[in-house]
């Protein structure tokens, strides 16, 4: 048995916990709209459109901002194409995933779909093959009153479609999408694009002075150009923008799970290295605002090359309406590194305010559903469920004396990976904790000081079913394998908190606590 011992004290937090931390992402792209959200004439479906079982499940998870409409696909994307009478909109060629778009969900029915969601909407604007022109006009369409060409389109179009005419209200805007990337049409250098970025944000702020900008940073910390990319763009836009934007996808390689079970020191290191990134340019351009991060795709991706036997589907062949890509089955393994990878969120929300994970049903997502089928929740879906419901309040700095694990790429690290958060407010603390150790149980403290724990209100583990092993993932002919169970060994004991953690497994315990 491992050990692991965390203290907190009540003084000593890193920030409230932002709202936007539980984001997703919509994009056009596979089965993710198209038979996902989206699915007229589905059993499920409402008169919309709107699949019913799956809209229960995105609510049940719990995302507070979404994402859309891209993406690679928001690069050669026109978002006049999505609005208005749904036949009179053309189908394309989407170059992105080599597929078709038929238009027959665009920008209003996100706008409506995300209102029933009651998520914020993360509008992204095409930087790729379209500039300053078309993304003013579509602030203008989406957040004008009325009395100009696009605000009347707006509700004109919605009048039409029966859909909403009033502005859609868009705070939150995406300055394109991983433009560092070669492989994004219109890709661009840094200095191309953080021209681009900034007066494009210049004339988007004047048609609406109350947006939030997100310039695009790199596209992942492997990039050549990742650090120059960061401090070029903001060196051109620190003063348009607020956020920029981060991407990091995970996965194992070569069946080492002990270094991927520990691939949040890679999401810590990495954000502390845009922060510093964005503090140089503030200090260097004596600017007194703070730019904070989007971190506005994260997940686990089995990105293994193009097209392989086991996993056919990475490319779409041909030419099809909605293929099947990227749909990532996730086993325990996949669960407990999203729970890390959200406690690294949350240990840097003083300067992570916004984060997506990508996507939000099928493409690489927490909710799987079949066409004409059923939806239901793979194994990734629990941690981030339980944290979006029970982070709240203040993240509170947590200090981790642990027995440690040995990875290859990350030479010995904590067997156990924490974030907490303490709600005045309900005198609720939530310690949410994975064991990266893949053989013995942990025997887990965790002291309080400045709070007095009074009682337990939950315990719920995460961990390999009985007679399964780690591999074990929800599938259509058994959607329940992966979920949360009670978490029986646990108590408390001279006011400090007493858990026993399975071998691989990721945690929430819930405290009752008061101010000592
Ligand atoms: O989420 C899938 C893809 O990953 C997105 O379209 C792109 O931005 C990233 O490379």
């Amino acid at each position: 048995m491992s050990q692991a011992h965390l203290t907190v004290d009540r003084a000593f937090t890193v920030a409230d916990v932002p709202h936007r931390l539980f984001g997703s992402f919509v994009e056009h792209m596979g089965r993710c709209v198209y038979t996902g959200i989206f699915e007229p004439g589905h059993p499920q479906a409402d008169q919309r459109g709107f699949r019913q079982d799956v809209m229960k499940l995105v609510k049940e998870l719990g995302p507070t901002v979404v994402r859309y409409p891209g993406g690679n696909f928001v690069s050669g994307y026109l978002w006049e194409d999505g609005v208005g009478p749904v036949e009179d909109r053309p189908v394309r060629i989407d170059g992105a995933w080599h597929s078709i778009e038929t238009n027959a969900f665009g920008l209003h029915e996100f706008v409506e779909w995300a209102r029933e969601a009651e998520v914020e909407v993360m509008e992204a604007v095409n930087l790729g093959t379209r500039g300053v022109e078309e993304a003013r006009a579509l602030v203008e369409y989406a957040n004008h009153p009325g009395g100009t060409y696009w605000s009347d389109l707006r509700r004109k179009n919605g009048a039409a479609t029966g859909t909403i005419e009033e502005p859609f209200d868009i705070r939150l805007w995406c300055l394109g999408n991983e433009l560092d990337g070669p492989w994004q049409i219109g890709h661009k250098t840094a200095d191309e694009y953080g021209r681009l970025a900034q007066e494009t944000a210049k004339a988007m702020r004047l048609v609406d002075p109350d947006l939030e900008l997100v310039a695009v940073g790199s596209s992942n910390r492997q990039m050549p150009t990742f650090g120059s990319w960061e401090h070029t763009v903001l060196s051109h836009t620190y003063a348009e923008v607020d956020y920029i934007s981060m991407h990091a996808y995970y996965q194992e390689h070569d069946g080492d799970a002990a270094s991927f079970l520990a691939e949040a020191v890679d999401m810590d290191a990495f954000i502390d290295g845009v922060v510093s990134t964005i503090d140089a340019v503030k200090a260097a351009g004596k600017h007194t605002k703070q730019v904070d991060i989007s971190f506005d795709e994260w997940n686990v991706w089995y990105q293994r090359g193009l097209e392989t036997e086991d996993q056919p589907h990475q490319v779409a062949k041909g030419w099809q309406k909605h293929p099947r890509l990227i749909e990532d089955s996730y086993n325990v393994t996949d669960a407990v590194v999203v729970g890390t990878l959200m406690h690294s969120l949350l240990r840097h929300g003083d300067r992570v305010r916004i984060a997506n994970q990508a996507q939000l049903v099928n493409v690489i997502a927490p909710i799987l559903s079949e066409e004409g089928g059923p939806a239901w929740r793979q194994s990734i879906f629990w941690p981030f469920a339980r944290i979006a419901a029970m982070a709240r309040g203040q993240i509170l700095r947590l200090a981790v004396d642990a027995d440690q694990v040995s990875t290859q790429k990350f030479g010995d690290v904590d067997v156990v990976d924490a974030a907490a958060t303490w709600d005045e407010a309900t005198g609720r603390l939530s310690l949410f904790v994975a064991n990266r150790g893949m053989e013995e149980s942990n025997d887990l403290t965790l002291d309080l000081h400045g709070l007095e724990a009074t009682g337990i209100s939950s315990a719920e583990v995460l961990a390999i079913p009985e007679e399964r092993d780690r591999r074990a993932a929800n599938v259509l002919d058994d959607q329940d394998a992966v979920g949360l169970r009670p978490l029986r060994e646990v108590g408390l004991e001279d006011g400090a908190l007493r858990v026993t953690l399975p071998p691989m497994s990721w945690a929430v315990v819930q405290l009752e606590v008061k101010t000592a």
